[in-house]
């Protein structure tokens, strides 16, 4: 079983600050770093460390930034054949992390914005997959692709709608299991509420689970509230990259034949231990840790 993720690689640069300023205000931030992120890449390395055999099919730039991304996937023991160098700087994404653990994010596409279409790196990739991972941050024209290569051969196709774009036509209704978080659900399905947004979304795919930060996760499916994962309790020092946490240990657990419930479990525990501590990638745990997070 291995994972194929189909999706973005930024290099982070991360300020923590105590609020965001005003416009035109400068002020003092408290701290500065730059990690390995990208919600593709994130994935990538949270589905590794949760033990899933994974491969990397994306874009960076002929640059430093690229290079070092690349070394981590490497790092990681993921394989990059399909990580394609183009000629366009690599992804970047400005994030500010408040005091709470909070964060905001601006992404410079760069050459995720590139990934227009599948090449022949990406597509062997994919045949190989028994899961497909992809979020919005590459041209949905390549998602749309991927998604029905997987489809064809069978492979469980996983979307995070994530940032919060309307998608193309028919690419929906190519999707097996599609994690938003509450603000993305609510965006896709028009809905007020997560629990309505849930209902309503899984009318066009076949399950959604809404990640709702420190309250858990609702999964839905034929329009009905099926399972409540609950909340995992922590003090949050950043929350960046928790999504990702949890949608690649997710699907590590689903690659290593667990049933759903059983996999969202580990996934909230998780993530739950990434937002104890700083960074997307660098705040990632491994197998063993969520092991001991689950076992209390
Ligand atoms: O989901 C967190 C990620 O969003 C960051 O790593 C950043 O690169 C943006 O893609």
């Amino acid at each position: 079983m291995t994972v194929v993720v189909l999706g973005s690689a930024n290099m982070d640069l991360v300020v923590r600050q105590p609020r965001l300023p005003e416009p035109g205000e400068t002020m003092f931030g408290s701290g500065f770093q730059t990690v390995a992120g990208g919600k593709g890449l994130n994935q990538a390395v949270a589905a590794a460390r949760a033990g899933a055999p994974v491969a990397f099919a994306g874009a960076v730039g002929a640059d430093a930034n690229g290079a070092e991304l690349r070394a981590v996937l490497e790092g990681e023991g993921i394989a990059t054949a399909a990580l394609a160098e183009l000629d366009a700087p690599t992804g970047i994404a400005a994030i500010s992390v408040l005091d709470d653990g909070e964060n905001s994010i601006v992404v410079v596409s760069g050459a995720n914005a590139e990934v227009a279409a599948l090449d022949d790196a990406a597509r062997e990739a994919i045949r190989g997959a028994s899961h497909l991972v992809m979020q919005f941050e590459l041209p949905q024209s390549a998602l749309l692709e991927g998604a029905r290569l997987a489809r064809e051969l069978g492979a469980v196709t996983v979307l995070t709608p994530a940032p919060a774009l309307d998608p193309v036509d028919g690419l929906l209704e190519l999707v097996d299991i599609l994690v938003p978080n509450g603000g993305e659900a609510r965006a896709l399905s028009g809905a007020d509420d997560d629990a309505e947004a849930a209902r309503i979304l899984s009318g066009r795919v076949g399950t959604v689970v809404v990640t709702r930060g420190g309250e858990g996760a609702l999964v839905a499916r034929g329009g009905e509230i099926v399972h409540e994962v609950a909340p995992v309790r922590v003090e949050p020092v950043d929350t960046t990259g928790a999504g990702d946490t949890f949608v690649g240990v997710l699907v590590a657990g689903l690659a290593d034949g667990l049933e759903l419930e059983p996999a969202l479990a580990r996934a909230a525990a998780g993530a739950a231990v990434s937002v104890t501590r700083a960074g997307a990638t660098s705040s990632m745990p491994s197998r063993d840790e969520i092991d001991a997070a689950l076992a209390g």
